[in-house]
Formats: C-alpha cells, structure tokens, sequence
C-alpha cells in the first residue's frame, strides 16, 4: 500500500491532512517531527503539515535538511512550506499583520500542483510568519494580494509548498490539489479501503507477534473492542482478553461486550467484575486526577493478578490507541509537549509492569474509521455506535464521592439521556450525550405535593470533530423538557435537571 505520511507540527489540521488524503484513497499515517529519517525515508510522498510556531522560535519543530535530499516527493502546507523554504535555503519573516481566513489564489504559471484549477480561487489562509526568500531552484506559481509565494515548488526535485490549507473545506479547490500532488507528483495510485486498512494491519500484526501470544485488556469502549477483533483476526486463539469490570460503566454495557466477545468473535475471555474493590479504593475521593489515578492503578493491579493465570505468558498487550489519544495524553505534539489537561485512563503502566510489548493496530485511525473497521469485523451496532466513554467511567460524572448509590442514580439518569437522545445522535451530529450528578449540590423543590431538598442531574451533549474542541448541541426544547421529566419523575433523590451550555473551550466534555 502507498505510504504517504504526514509529519505533523502540531496544527490544528494535521489530522485532517490525513483524512483527506484517505478520502481520496491513499494510506496515510501521521507521525512526529521526532521521527527517525529512516522511518521518514519509507514514504513514498510526505506532507509537512501546518503548525503554531515560527521557523526561527527557539525549540521549534523541525526535520533533519537531509530528508530533502532522498528524492521523496514532498508537500509542506503553511509551516511546513515555511520550514522546508527555510531549511533549503529560502528566508521567512514575521508578517506586520497575521493573514487569517479566506483569500483568492491566482496562477501564475502552469505547475503539476494546480492542474485542473481555475485561475482564480478561494484559498484559506492562517499565518503569521510567510517565505519572503526563496530557496535556489524554487519557484513562485501561485500568489494572493498578501503572498507572492501561495504555491511554490521545485519541479526537479518534486517539492512543493503552499501557504494556505488544502485540507480545509474552505479552500475551494484543496482536495484537487493535493490529489495532484499524490497521483501527478508523486505518482501514488489510490489503494486506500477499509478492507485493505484490515488486511494490511493483519499482516502487520501477524508480523509483529510472529508465534507468541498476546493479552487484550477491554474496557467497554468502542476502541478496546475493535482493536481486539483485529488481532484476533490476525493471530485467533492466541489472543486472550481480559474485562475489568470497574463497575462504572453506563447501564447493560458489561454484558453487551461480553456477549460480543464470546458469542460472535469466540474470543477467549476473562469478564472480572470488581467494581466492590474499585469502589472501596474510590472511598472519600473527591478530587479528578486522583481518581483517575486510583482507577488507572487499580485497573493495573486487577489485570495483572488475572493475566497472571495464562498460560503461556502473553508476551504482548494489545491496545485501542488512537491518535488522537495520544495527543490528549500530552505524549507528545510535535516536540511542544501539549499542556496537560486531564490524564486520560487508558492502561498506560501496563506494557512498563508486565515486561509486554504494545500492539496498537488502530493508533493512525479516527474514531469513525474505528467504527467502521469494527462493523467489517463483525462486531455488532451495540458495540460498534457507542459513544466514546472515558476510562475512569462514571466516577469522572459524579461530581464528589462516588458510592453505590449514587452510581446507581446515575446509572439511571444517563440511560433516559441516552434513550431520548439515541433518534437525535445522526441528525444533529452528537458526539457525546450524557448525564453527570451533583450529589454534593441540594435544592429546594416541590414533588407530589411535597417539599423535596434533593439533587440536580446536568443533561451534557456535545457536537464535536474529534474531541480535541466541541460545541454543546442545539437540543429542541421539547426532547429536553421530556428528558427532566422522565429524570425527576423516575429517578429518585433527582428534583432539578440542568442543561449544560458550554462549549470545549473554556470547558471540557467531560465535567471532571
Ligand atoms: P475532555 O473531557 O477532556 O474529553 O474534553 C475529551 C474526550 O476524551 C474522553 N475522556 C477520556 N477518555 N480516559 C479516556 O479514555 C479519560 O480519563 C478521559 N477523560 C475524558 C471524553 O469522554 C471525550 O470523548
């Protein structure tokens, strides 16, 4: 399959680089200015992709100036384009004023980039520093009333540059251009398709584990249940799963990923429920990151004592890393270690503990594209539509102490959101919808005549591309006003419900 791989300097559209390019039927894989050259020099076609820093800022990202020189076609986008100017020779300065939004684009000259474009067209600009130099051999082919060198190239060497976003709808003509860019320039054909992602991972994985055995730890989520599907396409019985049962999970979920587990894939697997340990551990809580931390280890300890009792030792963890996730877990953006918001739960002291290597099949996919290679794998829709789901579960929805109780009450709050919102998810585009508890906040209400000093259920849905920002959704009143009076009415100890109207930022999707 093509190679094409996108370097990513940490804009806020690298991965809609990658999602272009698959759109139009190539591989891509995202990877950081970090990576080795020879990891690099695999590509058959890299993008350099937009980013937030200044080619001449102390600690800004950069590739090694010898990755110009393998003969790889090349496409670098805003920073990108800045940095391989830079980097060959060119000069780029500070603009007196930031471009940012929409411009005209006009050819200047016929390039292979612009084939099949009109003359004039809308490009989408956002940038700050621009190339005021370029490099030897380089030439100008597209220019904006604020950029003389919109669309640059060496044709000899087959890199290019421009310096609006091809990837963003807005430039009218993107997705043409960076078709060109990977059939004329680079010469890729299209080879991208689900079904050959599948094939190929399996090839990869099966290469990967070779004879040995490897262990899969589900959480619920769709994620975990997908990436073990595919491995155990790839290496069947060799794979195990364990099920840790933290009992926060959202009402009926523990027995639907069993039940797909067993019944459909035959997969071998261990369901522990130990939501008395987790809950025991979670006594007198309060604080977000500790409960994160005590949820994370105590995962950790449950899983090892089970995995403990396969024989032959797995060797291997298999994981539903995607992208985006390692982003938000702050691993790593592009050299710029991205501020650390919430400590994501996934089972990250694992593989360190247990001396496993890590199988991450599906760490270059977006969550749609998880769903999908989940449905050709068989995997039903219960498993394969849920939302995303945070590892630490319930507990990071109960706003205080999590006790029984109260993960009863939310249990039962979130499964009416979930029922009134399941018709509106397509239709108004929802990307998580749920309830959180504040079982530490009272008021006052009147109930079946009666005086109630009770607590408020917060109904939260949110639209959002990949979670990494979203929007809270237009919900019409009136499936609102059904949701509060099926929660005060059927849920006990509830007398209030709120709606949340915050957007990610200043707020996060989840409230804790
Ligand atoms: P926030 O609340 O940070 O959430 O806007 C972004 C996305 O990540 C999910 N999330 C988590 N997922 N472990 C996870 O595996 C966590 O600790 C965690 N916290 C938030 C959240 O549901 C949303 O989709």
């Amino acid at each position: 399959m093509s190679q094409v791989l996108i370097i990513d300097f940490g804009a806020q559209y690298s991965e809609l680089i990658a999602r272009r390019v698959r759109e139009l039927g190539f591989s891509a894989e995202l990877i950081s200015p970090h990576t080795p050259l020879s990891r690099m020099k695999e590509a058959q076609a890299l993008i350099l992709s937009g980013g937030p820093s200044s080619v001449y800022a102390k600690g800004a990202p950069r590739v090694p100036r010898e990755v110009f020189e393998q003969g790889i076609p090349m496409l670098g986008i805003c920073y990108g384009q800045q940095l391989m100017c830079h980097l060959m020779g060119g000069k780029v300065k500070r603009m007196k004023q930031r471009e940012y939004g929409p411009s005209e684009m006009r050819t200047i000259k016929p390039s292979p980039l612009c084939v099949g474009i009109p003359k004039h067209s809308r490009v989408w600009m956002s940038h700050g520093d621009a190339v005021v130099r370029l490099p030897k051999g380089t030439q100008s082919y597209g220019v904006t009333p604020h950029s003389p060198y919109a669309v640059v190239g060496d044709a000899g060497k087959r890199i290019w540059g421009v310096q609006f976003h091809p990837e963003v709808v807005h430039t009218k003509d993107g997705k043409r251009i960076l078709e060109n860019f990977l059939m004329t320039i680079a010469g890729l054909k299209k080879d991208w398709s689900m079904p050959s992602f599948i094939k190929n991972a399996v090839n990869k994985i099966q290469d990967q584990i070779g004879e040995g055995h490897a262990i899969a730890a589900l959480s619920g989520g769709v994620d975990s249940a997908v990436a073990t599907a595919l491995v155990h396409r790839a290496i069947g019985r060799r794979l195990s799963a364990i099920f840790v049962n933290h009992g926060l999970l959202r009402l009926g979920e523990e027995t639907q990923v069993a039940h797909a587990m067993r019944t459909i894939l035959h997969i071998n697997l261990r369901a522990i429920n130990a939501s008395v340990l987790f809950l025991k551990k979670l006594k007198k809580v309060i604080e977000p990151e500790q409960k994160r931390m005590i949820i994370g280890h105590t995962f950790i300890e449950v899983f090892q004592r089970e995995a403990k009792k396969f024989t032959p030792q797995p060797r291997y963890l298999v994981q539903g890393t995607l992208y985006p996730d390692v982003i938000e877990s702050a691993l790593a953006k592009s050299g710029n270690l991205a501020s650390k918001i919430k400590t994501h739960h996934n089972v990250g002291g694992l593989p360190a503990k247990m001396n496993l290597k890590l199988v991450e099949p599906l760490r270059m996919l977006f969550k749609d594209e998880v769903r999908e290679v989940g449905r050709l794998l068989g995997l039903p829709q219960s498993v394969v539509m849920r939302q995303p789901f945070p590892g630490p579960g319930l507990a990071v929805r109960i706003i205080g102490e999590v006790t029984a109780v109260r993960v009863a009450v939310l249990k039962a709050a979130d499964a009416i959101v979930r029922e009134e919102l399941d018709p509106l998810a397509q239709t108004h585009k929802l990307w998580q919808y749920y309830a959180a508890y504040l079982p530490e906040v009272q008021s006052v209400g009147v109930q079946g005549d009666e005086r109630t000093y009770a607590h408020p259920i917060i109904v939260r849905a949110v639209t959002s591309e990949d979670a990494m920002t979203a929007d809270w959704a237009r919900i019409p009143g009136d499936v609102l006003a059904k949701i509060s009076t099926r929660i005060t009415n059927e849920v006990p100890g509830v007398n209030r419900v709120l709606y949340d109207l915050t957007s990610k930022p200043p707020g996060t999707i989840e409230w804790e």
